[in-house]
């Protein structure tokens, strides 16, 4: 994962006895060399077998890098390349260092451990990438990730093909980088808790040596409390500190005031020093218009210049900025907002409300990087991400009825539109696309599994063709691609241990076994953002400590549940003893779980989940054993409850007017509990 353009598969594996052995043909590099020595360390990890580049012996890998690559780290950075590996070693051609970059991080996905020993695959793989940005955005202002987080978030970009970090630097929680000129920022916007400029420039080479453009964002005029609170003479309505709840979200620019467009244009050029990136996007998202037009001296600025309303004040702020940007040789970019009125087409629009907005900012010729249908703090299991296609609707080749399906869980307040239309020319306009996390209730020891394994679904969705949608093969492979991301560094795992060890120490062992089959509840339901806010902004946040934060959208073994009671429905009787062995478990969990709440309170949030999970395994276990008639009367309502809870949290618009289940966890086996009764009345 992500699937490569094309793959044979060849019949001979290369068994892994240790040591690997680089021959070079073409252009050699300081960087390649780097590759290749994290290359060889990753390998001897998967394969378990010593692997040190230069050895004698082992696996020879011959790299052929045509020559260097004027694009790289640019949208035109040449990543394809061809990969040939059998009995004699690998082969990889490449036509620039990206694409040596890429080959190896496929060559390291062909590593098998079958019970005789490590082998490499034989494959002949010719691969390139569908589009050209394949970004990750990571919010580091509502919650701050340290550089060590995001270096292993960079790792897992280059395993998995990403090659766009974006980095939300600035919003009402926090601004993030240290600055010269404007010192205030870090020291009041972001105290403790900002990279420093050498930080910074660090982690930026760490992304260009694995292939990586770090594209940075600094979110105005709205979104920019933190930024105000340290210089809050530029502030359309007054800001105070301290940190002001109710106006984190809401504090914007005052674009009538000249000043505000020298500060920024001192502040972005600074930026623009410590980002190399071509691209700087400035944000431009949900504004709101009374923070300008309450304010008397904002209203006599618009009618004085005939701007009708706030969208087309934010264009002239936009227009100005834009200038300020081309001034330092950047390209700008910023939220579908932008476009509310017209603005200049070279600006590159990222639609995030909905695909509409990549129909409407293509039709007006700007170049487009989609996240609508990509957020990943939707806690949307990954393959409702995986169904829904940069190009949507016009570009993923679904039949109507797959399109209504691919769109369900975003068709109401993040509206993907089945019915944008778009031509060739402007589907030519999407660069790519970004899964995108935004950290409101996401800390630092959540950032791994909030992100893992669904960017790497991603991964394949913005890398591989449009055809690659096969579900059944993404949920076969999600738990593959998760255990080796985890053995290269990943925390999903180890951290939610770490969680659980925290909330219940004196046994975690049965609250393991219930978030197993588990997930958070969907769409912001988990946030409370419709009820009183569950997470009050604060300048030092609190671990994130309930049943819910650790559970994960993708619970691997529910999954499996559910495909094992399948494949039994549909004749694998020898399942059965399996099932009914995992359906116990689950049934006697609960009151293992009960006892653990006895000593550690914080798990008693869990419990009417764990009680419902019990309910759901008696009513499989009575259907496998044929004594259907014996459910005890909760069976039928205990199966009601669970699906009336998935639909509690099904779109945005449902988490607004429906009561969450206590606890926010939903029950993972309901679709296979489902299969079982259906089958049992059926007269099984
Ligand atoms: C956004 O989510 N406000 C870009």
């Amino acid at each position: 994962m992500p699937q490569p353009l094309t793959y044979q598969p060849q019949g001979d594996a290369l068994a892994l006895d240790g040591g690997v052995r680089v021959e070079w043909q073409g252009m050699r590099s300081a960087m390649l060399d780097r590759a290749v020595v994290r290359f060889a360390s990753r390998l001897a990890i998967l394969s378990g077998r010593d692997a040190a580049p230069g050895g004698q012996g082992g696996l020879i890998l011959r790299i052929d890098c045509a020559s260097p690559d004027p694009g790289l780290l640019s949208v035109h950075m040449r990543e394809h390349y061809r990969l040939r590996t059998g009995p004699e070693g690998a082969t990889l051609v490449a036509d620039g260092p990206a694409g040596v970059l890429r080959g190896l991080s496929t060559l390291l996905q062909l590593v098998e451990q079958p019970d005789t020993g490590p082998v490499l695959d034989g494959a002949i793989i010719d691969d390139g990438p569908r589009f050209a940005w394949r970004g990750l955005l990571v919010d580091v202002s509502r919650h701050f990730m340290s550089v060590t987080a995001l270096e292993r978030q960079l790792d897992m970009m280059e395993l998995t093909r990403l090659n766009v970090l974006h980095l939300h630097l600035s919003d009402g929680q926090g601004f993030r980088v240290e600055s010269r000129l404007f010192p205030r920022l870090q020291q009041v916007a972001g105290p403790g808790r900002y990279y420093t400029r050498q930080q910074v420039r660090a982690l930026v080479d760490y992304a260009s040596d694995r292939g990586i453009r770090i594209v940075p964002e600094f979110d105005a005029p709205g979104h920019s409390y933190a930024m105000l609170r340290a210089y809050p003479q530029y502030a359309a309505r007054p800001v105070t500190t301290p940190m002001d709840p109710k106006r984190v979200v809401r504090a914007a620019l005052d674009p009538s005031n000249p000043q505000v467009y020298v500060f920024l244009a001192q502040l972005y050029h600074e930026m623009a020093g410590l980002f190399p990136d071509a691209c700087f996007h400035v944000g431009g998202d949900e504004v709101r218009p009374d923070e300008w037009t309450t304010n008397p001296k904002i209203s006599a600025f618009m009618k004085q210049h005939g701007y009708a309303d706030a969208p087309a004040l934010q264009a002239a702020f936009t227009q100005r900025v834009q200038a300020i940007l081309a001034h330092e040789g950047k390209t700008m970019m910023g939220w579908d907002e932008l476009i509310q009125a017209p603005v200049p087409a070279s600006i590159v629009i990222e639609p995030w409300r909905g695909s509409r907005y990549t129909a409407q900012a293509t039709a007006a010729g700007h170049p487009v990087v989609v996240s609508a249908g990509y957020y990943l703090d939707l806690l949307l299991p990954a393959v409702e991400h995986y169904r829904v296609d940069p190009l949507d609707p016009q570009g993923n080749g679904l039949p109507p009825e797959q399109v209504a399906q691919a769109h369900a869980p975003f068709l109401e307040a993040f509206a993907l539109d089945p019915t944008a239309r778009m031509t060739p020319a402007q589907d030519r306009l999407v660069m790519g696309a970004e899964a995108a996390l935004w950290t409101e209730i996401v800390t630092e020891e959540m950032l791994d599994g909030r992100l893992w394994p669904r960017a790497a679904a991603l991964a394949e969705r913005f890398w591989s063709p449009a055809s690659v949608r096969d579900e059944n093969s993404l949920a076969a492979r999600l738990p593959m691609i998760q255990s080796e991301l985890e053995k290269l560094g990943n925390r999903a795992t180890a951290d939610r241990q770490h969680m659980m060890e925290r909330l219940a120490p004196h046994g975690k062992a049965p609250l393991a076994t219930l978030l197993s089959v588990t997930s958070p509840v969907r769409n912001y339901a988990l946030n409370h953002v419709f009820g009183p806010g569950r997470v009050t902004p604060t300048e030092n946040p609190p671990p994130l400590d309930r049943v819910a934060d650790i559970a994960t959208p993708d619970s691997f073994v529910a999954a499996a549940f559910v495909r094992d009671v399948r494949a039994y429905l549909a004749g694998r009787h020898d399942l059965a003893a399996g099932l009914r062995a995992r359906l116990e478990d689950w049934r006697d969990n609960d009151a293992r779980l009960r006892q653990v709440a006895q000593v550690d309170a914080g798990v008693n949030d869990a419990l009417p989940a764990s009680a419902l999970l019990a309910q759901l395994a008696q009513a499989g276990l009575d259907t496998l054993d044929g004594t259907r008639t014996a459910w005890p009367a909760g069976g039928p309502a205990a199966l009601a409850t669970a699906q009336n809870q998935f639909a509690a949290s099904r779109s945005i618009l449902a988490v607004r007017s429906t009561p969450q289940p206590a606890g926010d966890l939903l029950q993972d086996i309901t679709p296979g509990i489902v299969a079982l009764v259906q089958a049992g009345r059926g007269g099984r």
